[in-house]
């Protein structure tokens, strides 16, 4: 007897099985694991030997993987992929972006190319604090339509999770209505969107003198607002030099907590600015960036089961050569994930392919070790393992189904746009 499903993607040439094992703030990227009837044969991640792998996905999940003869004699479908001769991955996990924003910052971008410093334009008045003003400036449905684009562009590109940052409002209203726009993309899209309360992304005009009162307002105001109207899972705060100090981040997360917002950090940006201990004190689920960190904060950082989710991105646009150290982290058995931080400032790559081959070219990863970090990384750091990032049984179907057959040729072809096939949630993405 064979049941029915919704989509069959059959006989799969490789497909990437990351995983860290059941705990959340599991081990290391990069492991493999396949299905306990592919246990005995030999070979790297995902090859199957001389059969493809198929999937058999009901509705918006997985139920079931496993050799294609296997899978077609329990399964028909109403309709089929062929997957022969092609690699199958889970769709990405972007678990960093600022991607809701209005205006641009390709004046300041000429700035830089003309040798101004990052941080040199935000304390003379630009940088975050020009997003802000568009930011505020733009009602709900003109911030939506900026940024609707933003997120087809991922999608298309095979991002089927993405989280989503406030930060360019620093008053209770433009956060608010940051987040609903995040918010509503998720409703309006294939995506899967996962949203962060970060008013502590810098000290707004008439709190610059006065920086304990802005604190105060977020722990006061902003954070009982966003915790009441439910728009964020998450808090985040950009602890760095001449930004917030470890004691405000602190207070900040904390209060985040109690009221229910998970804490993420912007940790160890620029500077090794106590970002990273903080996390680990706090119990983070990520800290992000980590460009400048040291090897006590990734020993810290392991011992809490902090993520550490690396943005080369942002290294590679800020011109700088400082890439997060990778290597060791994951040597040190840290859970990495990989993000783009979209953002209109310090990077405005949306490609998560890009991400992963930057991640090989400049911080030493493998293309596997990227993919991971990309997938069931990403996962980790928004505290979704076990619900996307990994081709299993019961997971959500994020997959992408590439015209290539080895995940090394995407990460050497990281910017060619290789042809793939995007499903979110089962549904195939047309376009
Ligand atoms: O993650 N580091 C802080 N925030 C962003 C930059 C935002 C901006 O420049 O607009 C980041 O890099
Ligand atoms: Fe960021």
């Amino acid at each position: 007897m064979t049941q029915t499903v919704d989509l069959l993607i059959e006989n799969a040439a490789r497909v990437l099985l990351p995983t860290f094992g059941s705990s959340e703030h599991g081990n290391r990227t990069g492991e493999d694991r396949r299905p306990s009837s592919q246990n005995d044969q030999k070979g790297a991640n995902g090859v199957f030997g001389s059969e493809g792998l198929s999937v058999a996905i009901l509705g918006d999940k997985i139920k079931a993987v496993g050799p294609a003869s296997e899978i077609a004699g329990r399964f028909h479908a109403l309709k089929t992929l062929d997957a022969s001769g092609r690699l199958l991955t889970p769709g990405f996990v972007d678990s960093h972006t600022h991607l809701v924003f209005a205006g641009d910052r390709s004046g300041e971008f000429e700035m830089r190319c003309r040798g101004a410093d990052y941080e040199e334009i935000a304390a003379s008045g630009g940088g975050i604090r020009a997003s802000v003003r568009a930011t505020r400036a733009a009602s709900e449905d003109e911030l939506y339509a900026e940024s609707l684009p933003r997120l087809e562009r991922m999608i298309a590109g095979g991002t089927t999770t993405v989280e989503i940052k406030s930060g360019y409002g620093l008053d209770l209203e433009t956060e608010l209505r940051m987040l609903r726009v995040a918010r509503r993309l998720g409703e309006t899209t294939p995506a899967r969107v996962v949203t962060t309360f970060m008013g502590a992304h810098d000290f707004p005009d008439g709190f610059r003198e006065n920086r304990d009162a802005y604190v105060n307002l977020i722990i006061e105001t902003m954070i009982p607002a966003v915790a009441k109207e439910g728009l964020a899972e998450f808090c985040d705060v950009f602890c760095e030099r001449g930004v917030f100090t470890p004691e405000q981040t602190r207070r900040v997360l904390e209060a985040g907590k109690a009221a229910g917002l998970r804490p993420k950090v912007h940790a160890d940006e620029m500077a090794p600015s106590g970002g990273s201990e903080v996390a680990a004190e706090v119990g983070a689920v990520s800290a992000d960036h980590l460009m400048k960190t040291t090897d006590a904060s990734i020993a810290k950082l392991r011992e809490a089961g902090v993520v550490a989710t690396l943005l080369p991105g942002t290294t590679f646009f800020l011109g700088k050569e400082c890439f997060a150290p990778a290597r060791k982290m994951l040597d040190a058995g840290l859970t990495v994930a990989l993000a783009t931080d979209r953002n209109p400032g310090s990077c405005t790559v949306e490609s998560m392919s890009f991400i992963v081959g930057l991640a090989c070219l400049r911080m030493g990863m493998s293309p596997l070790e990227g993919f991971a970090a990309a997938t069931v990384g990403g996962a980790a750091a928004l505290g979704l393992t076990g619900v996307t990032g990994q081709i299993a049984e019961g997971f959500a179907a994020d997959l992408i189904l590439w015209e290539t057959s080895h995940e090394g040729r995407i990460c050497y072809e990281f910017e060619n746009h290789l042809a793939r096939t995007v499903i979110a949630g089962g549904n195939i993405i047309e376009g």
